[in-house]
């Protein structure tokens, strides 16, 4: 795959036009504009999907990588390296600002990785040449052919899909894999370990808000269920961490607690849409002192599979 045609964006904007047929007009219209609510810019693509996609968002998506990265020890748990090494196509879906992808790039130069997000929020600066990206909503398909990459990788998506969406984006993950290629996905599971009475309301309200708009937040709990539906992977592999959500981890809790405070500020922007500031502001306090008080945790997992060969058949247990 040609990665300098993915990295001018005239010609991946020409590209997804003509793959996903859009007319001129509908295709301008969704470009380049964007929805501003409470000071946060949003994306203005019709989806659910509820985080700003702004420079704090950028900050906020570094601050997870390094996270996940370190709780993790690395940036994938699939076993690819050798493959990666000797040069292979990656895809990342809904890679956001390209942490992963361009930090990939970088340790993996002979391989070619693709992100892939609706928002245009991807450097198009100072990155690797062999790091390209592709302005397109996953749920209107993937513009590539049928077994093209070795590596897709997913992370971070729970606040995007329905139940049925996630099951359909699986399924054109499976359809752009190569057979023996890997699928990896990392969710969160969507409440606190030991969580307080206020962290449990202010949990509550973003459920119901999330429900609301038929997201499904249940993702990490169900994930393998959903690939294992689609009968295309080998044994699905699921590695779990349960990390710190405050000070009282150290200084990866510091971080963690900088991380969440981010992310409460960033749903904040629709989920409080209606509540008044200062309302908000001792709730929230009341929210970060229970963190610690409870010595509270949050559970991430990464999920990651090896599509079968055509020819394998593998029965799943129910
Ligand atoms: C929480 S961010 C995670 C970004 C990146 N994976 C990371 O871990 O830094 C989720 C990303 O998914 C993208 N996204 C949400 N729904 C999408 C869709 N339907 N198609 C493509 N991208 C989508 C958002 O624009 C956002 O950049």
């Amino acid at each position: 795959m040609n990665v300098d045609t993915y990295n001018n964006r005239e010609e991946s904007r020409k590209m997804s036009r003509s793959l996903l047929r859009f007319q001129d007009q509908d295709f301008e219209d969704i470009l380049d504009k964007f929805r501003f609510i409470n000071n946060r810019r949003f994306h203005n693509v019709s989806s659910k999907y509820t985080y700003p996609n702004d420079g704090i968002e950028i900050n906020r998506l570094e601050i997870s990588h390094l996270l996940l990265k370190s709780a993790y020890g690395g940036n994938f748990s699939s076993p690819v390296h050798d493959k990666l090494r000797n040069g292979i196509s990656v895809l990342d879906v809904g890679c956001g600002a390209g942490h992963w992808v361009i930090e990939n790039a970088k340790d993996y130069p002979n391989s070619t990785f693709i992100g892939l997000d609706m928002s245009p929020i991807f450097p198009t600066e100072n990155k690797p040449k062999n790091a390209g990206f592709i302005e397109c909503n996953v749920l209107e398909g993937l513009p590539f052919p049928s077994n093209t990459f070795d590596f897709v990788h997913q992370k971070l998506l729970y606040v995007a899909f329905s139940k049925k969406e996630w099951l359909q984006v699986v399924k054109e993950i499976v359809r752009v894999l190569k057979p023996s290629g890997y699928a990896e996905f990392m969710e969160v599971e969507p409440c606190l370990l030991n969580a307080g009475p206020i962290v449990k309301s202010i949990n509550e309200k973003c459920s119901q808000y999330l429900k609301s708009k038929n997201i499904f937040l249940e993702i990490a709990l169900r994930l393998k269920d959903i690939m294992d539906s689609t009968k295309s992977f080998d044994e699905v592999n699921i590695e779990k961490r349960i990390l710190a959500a405050g000070k009282w981890g150290g200084n990866f809790g510091e971080l963690m607690h900088l991380y969440l405070s981010m992310t409460m500020e960033a749903s904040s922007a629709l989920v409080f849409e209606n509540t008044k500031r200062d309302k908000y502001d001792k709730f929230i306090k009341t929210y970060y002192e229970e963190i610690e008080e409870y010595r509270s945790s949050i559970v991430y997992k990464r999920f990651y599979a090896q599509k079968l060969q055509p020819f394998i058949i593998r029965e799943h247990k129910e």
